[in-house]
């Protein structure tokens, strides 16, 4: 019997690629070119799934030029790439890579709040530009992190590791708003206080957004909530780009209505908005919160397994639209 046909739409770990290749007869883009939209359709034309990334959006116009689709494997817990309404409507498996990068990106949501907070890669650029001279009493005076207020937008798997990172090891008082209130063994676990959007725009020293993009959750941070936000704070993003009005925060920045921000992922990434590359109180770093070694071998794995899952055995481990299987 022949193998099913799979697109494998970015370059991957030749290991992955080999183990695919085990079961399915892959096209593959080892060279990582990024296709525009038609050529996107027109490799997955014939094809049974595809191994794909935040980088290509499965719409229902990619849809209608594939019918022979079945599957599309994201390596990212994020899948606001795919449309999964439509998706269902076609009978199209979604799945993503959730767990895995739990922890991996708490740590870099965590790391980048200290760079911002402490000034760190502004203090670096400093000194290799050869301006450090003398140690002075306020030279690159940061914000406190431990005993600061961390607040959490978004306390899913992720936004937890966060608030145990701030809790347990920095002994902050964490405050949170998500959409859903966690149970109360949840939030003793993360020692994590429940709050409005309001009060925690108001009340957080270091702002830390995790929340999943979504049309509801575009521009979540814009003017008005950077201006409820105290002068002294910083703001993190490590969610998706979209969430916070960039040009917005650039201003705020420029004009230090905040003190500093930390950004991991950009509205149209990877493209910068141009003010943000002006401004020195902003920590900017493209979109790596799970990038260690370990954590993207283990995404990997695990779309992989949700392709032989499924393709195979019928079986995919982390479905997100699983009515496609009854
Ligand atoms: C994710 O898994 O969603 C990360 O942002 C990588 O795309």
């Amino acid at each position: 019997m022949s193998k099913p046909r799979i697109l494998v739409a970015r370059a991957v770990f030749p290991e992955t690629l080999a183990r695919l290749e085990q079961h399915f007869e892959v096209e593959h883009n080892q060279a990582d070119q990024v296709w525009s939209k038609q050529d996107l359709a027109a490799r997955l034309r014939g094809k049974a799934g595809a191994f794909t990334t935040g980088t290509e959006r499965i719409d229902a116009e990619v849809l209608a030029a594939c019918p022979e689709l079945k599957v599309c494997a994201n390596m990212a817990v994020g899948y606001n790439n795919f449309d999964v309404p439509a998706m269902t409507a076609r009978k199209v498996l979604a799945t993503n890579t959730p767990d895995v990068l739990t922890e991996t990106t708490a740590d870099f949501g965590f790391a980048l709040l200290m760079a911002t907070a402490r000034r760190v890669t502004e203090s670096e650029h400093y000194l290799r530009a050869g301006k450090w001279t003398k140690w002075s009493y306020d030279m690159f005076a940061g914000a406190e992190v431990h005993g600061s207020t961390l607040g959490i937008l978004g306390m899913g798997r992720i936004g937890q590791g966060i608030a145990k990172r701030g809790a347990h090891g920095f002994g902050m008082d964490v405050i949170y708003h998500n959409r859903s209130r966690l149970s109360p063994d949840l939030e003793a676990a993360c020692k994590a206080r429940y709050v409005s959007k309001e009060e925690l725009l108001e009340t957080a020293d270091h702002l830390v957004l995790v929340l999943p993009y979504s049309a509801e959750s575009h521009h979540t941070i814009g003017a008005a909530e950077l201006a409820q936000m105290k002068p002294t704070a910083t703001l993190v993003n490590i969610a998706r780009g979209g969430i916070v009005d960039d040009g917005a925060l650039a201003a705020a920045l420029r004009d230090r209505r905040i003190a500093a921000a930390g950004l991991d992922v950009f509205e149209g990434e990877p493209k910068v908005h141009p003010d943000l590359l002006t401004v020195p109180n902003v920590v900017l770093t493209p979109h790596i919160a799970s990038a260690t070694v370990q954590t993207r071998r283990a995404m990997a794995d695990l779309a992989a397994d949700n392709l032989i899952g499924f393709l195979v055995n019928g079986r995919p481990l982390t479905p997100l639209n699983p009515e496609v299987l009854s």
